[in-house]
């Protein structure tokens, strides 16, 4: 169903793999199908991105009456499928730069993370203390942008390992919607922290892709894997479908660069959000729980 063998190694700061014609254009064709007739969606994010999350029961019930879309998440969500995944970075990132410092034992295909808005605190109590007994699960979405979809640069969840998107509509250039590959600029404290939402001006751009039918983007959810999204405008044009997933823990990821191991630092928030959208900080001391 996925031409995987063919993903290619692709120069950036941090572990990317891309394919092309990964899906082949009449699996996208129903994909779009499917997601298209979906009557219901769980959420609305970041200005106009419907999502159907893995967990609800919205999403069961979408799986269960959507053959491909059904196929492609029980691929996704397996044991075997996620080794594959490991061993091509393995394979193609050889001097591994970053590396989990405790790597999953058990793949649990039930598990998901939760959509609930919680604040920092109860964030904290959800991923516990203990950050070395971890077990990694599949998150995914089906989803569909319409015009001012848009992701300022960050870094994803601090639980994830490896995040993929799969696209399914191709957009015009002008169209924008391209998924943009940062890398901070390089001053001496480089090595010492790495924001999760850092600001324009510490960024430079390493590339844009512009999404296309067909197009699978997996990449290492590393300490300073930075990417966004740039406005999509909707004006004589698809909307934007694509699926979004990623392999996640059940605690923090703590990854090792070289010598310097970095740790996670959530932010103190009493707002209540989504845990994907709270923010931490990666550094190389080792927080206070
Ligand atoms: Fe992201």
């Amino acid at each position: 169903m996925l031409r995987i063998e063919k993903l290619k190694k692709f120069k950036s700061n941090f572990p990317i793999l891309v394919g092309n014609n990964t899906i082949s254009n009449h699996l996208c064709e129903s994909l779009i199908k499917e997601i298209s007739s979906s009557e219901t969606f769980d959420d609305l994010i970041m200005g106009g991105r419907s999502r159907i999350n893995k967990g609800s029961k919205n999403f069961k019930k979408y799986i269960n009456k959507s053959k491909i879309s059904k196929k492609l998440f029980q691929l996704f969500n397996s044991k075997k499928f996620y080794n594959k995944i490991e061993n091509i970075f393995k394979k193609n990132f050889k001097n591994q730069s970053w590396v989990n410092l405790y790597p999953p034992k058990l793949f649990n295909t039930k598990k998901f993370t939760i959509k609930k808005k919680i604040n920092s605190i109860e964030l904290k109590a959800l991923l516990g203390k203990n950050y070395k007994h971890t077990n990694v699960n599949l998150d995914i979405d089906f989803s569909v942008s319409k015009g001012g979809y848009r992701l300022r640069p960050h870094r994803d969840d601090i639980t994830r390992l490896y995040n993929f998107l799969i696209y399914l509509t191709d957009i015009p250039r002008k169209n924008g919607g391209s998924l943009t590959i940062y890398k901070k600029k390089a001053k001496k404290n480089i090595r010492k922290s790495f924001k999760r939402f850092p600001k324009m001006s510490e960024l430079e751009i390493v590339k844009s892709f512009t999404p296309k039918k067909g197009t699978v983007v997996f990449f290492q959810s590393t300490p300073n894997s930075y990417h966004g999204v740039k406005r999509f405008i909707e004006k004589n044009c698809p909307k934007r479908f694509f699926i979004y997933g990623s392999y996640a823990q059940n605690t923090p990821v703590i990854w090792k660069y070289k010598d310097a191991t970095y740790y996670p630092h959530i932010i103190y928030s009493k707002k209540r959000m989504l845990t994907s959208f709270h923010d931490a900080n990666y550094l190389t001391s080792e927080p206070k729980y």
